[in-house]
């Protein structure tokens, strides 16, 4: 298949386009320094040729606190990119099937996480700008399959992790801050201290699990919001008990800074529609993921310099 990704260059557009090329599909990755989508036009020299999947994963964000800061312009950027992609896609590429990114952030925290609730309530205050954005993209997917039959998929995912983040300084989602910041902590004794109380849960996906999960999803449904998530959460305590297990760490060592911004409390997917629709999906084992993880940091020793 001839496929299109936007934010190719990405944590998971890498990813991604790596195993489809492995497939044998031709992949077009996007980054934003050669194809700013916030620009309307940005997608016309990618007119002649019709793709059969558009994964549409470009976004302007990060982790940690910084959609707290940023939200007017999260709100642009996000707008005008989720724009011009959806665009795009309904003038020239209305054959193709486009796969989308949500957030668990979309949620509520006062509903279940289950996508019937996706637009029900209000997203946590500290990323309401990013969610909402997120929220408007699946509006638009949905508007354009009303009014022009387009087909989409909007995949929600957990926290994602494993191999390939960033290492250009970006903030990082937790689980790769708690192993670079424990690493370092190792190599150069700085201490290893952690925001909030530590009892706060998170659900962990990791990647290669995701992109199969997403490339089995693309071929076989269809107009739908679907979660995409473990099933099962832990406490930021429990990884931190786990990396140090892996690495020797003394978990005794480590201290929690309850001043800081911790987000949501919980955040478990429900994943119902999932398991109904690959009922023998298996996802790989904590222990596994976070040790593949841990090696990727270790061969990379100027990010452990940066903590
Ligand atoms: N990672 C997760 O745990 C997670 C969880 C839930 C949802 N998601 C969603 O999944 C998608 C991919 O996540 P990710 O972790 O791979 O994010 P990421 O590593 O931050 O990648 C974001 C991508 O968007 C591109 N981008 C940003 N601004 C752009 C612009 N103005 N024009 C064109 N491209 C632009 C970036 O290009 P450059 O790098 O070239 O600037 C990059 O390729 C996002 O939509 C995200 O919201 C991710």
């Amino acid at each position: 298949m001839d496929i299109l990704v936007t934010g190719g260059t990405g944590f998971l557009g890498t990813a991604l386009s790596q195993r489809l090329e492995s497939e044998g599909h031709t992949v077009v990755r996007l980054g934003s320094r050669d194809y700013d989508l916030t620009h309307p036009d940005a997608l016309e020299a990618f007119v002649g040729r019709r793709y059969d999947q558009i994964y549409h994963l470009a976004a302007w964000t990060q982790a940690g606190d910084f959609c707290l800061h940023h939200p007017g312009e999260q709100w642009i950027k996000n707008q005008q990119i989720n724009t011009n992609v959806l665009a795009w896609w309904q003038r020239r590429q209305p054959q193709a099937k486009l796969i989308a990114m949500g957030t668990s952030c979309a949620y509520s925290c006062d509903h279940e996480l289950s996508e019937e609730n996706y637009l029900v309530g209000l997203p946590v205050d500290s990323l309401f700008t990013y969610a909402m954005t997120k929220r408007m993209l699946y509006v638009g997917l949905q508007s354009m399959h009303k009014q022009f039959g387009l087909r989409y998929l909007c995949l929600v995912p957990s926290t994602l992790y494993g191999p390939g983040y960033h290492t250009d300084g970006r903030q990082m989602h937790f689980i790769f801050d708690l192993i670079r910041k424990i690493l370092s902590a190792q190599l150069h004794g700085s201490p290893v201290v952690l925001w909030g109380d530590g009892h706060q849960k998170r659900e962990l996906v990791f990647i290669d699990d995701f992109v199969g999960i997403s490339l089995n999803l693309a071929e076989s449904c269809d107009n739908l919001l679907i979660n995409i998530g473990a099933g099962v959460e832990h406490s930021i305590r429990e990884f931190a008990k786990a990396i140090c297990d892996l690495t020797g760490y003394d978990y005794q060592l480590i201290q929690y800074d309850r001043t800081k911004y911790v987000g949501a409390l919980s955040k478990c997917l429900s994943i119902g529609r999932l398991q109904q629709a690959l009922p023998n999906q298996k996802m790989t084992l904590l222990r596994d993921g976070l040790a593949r993880t841990i090696a990727w940091f270790q061969e990379r020793p100027t990010i452990l310099q940066a903590a």
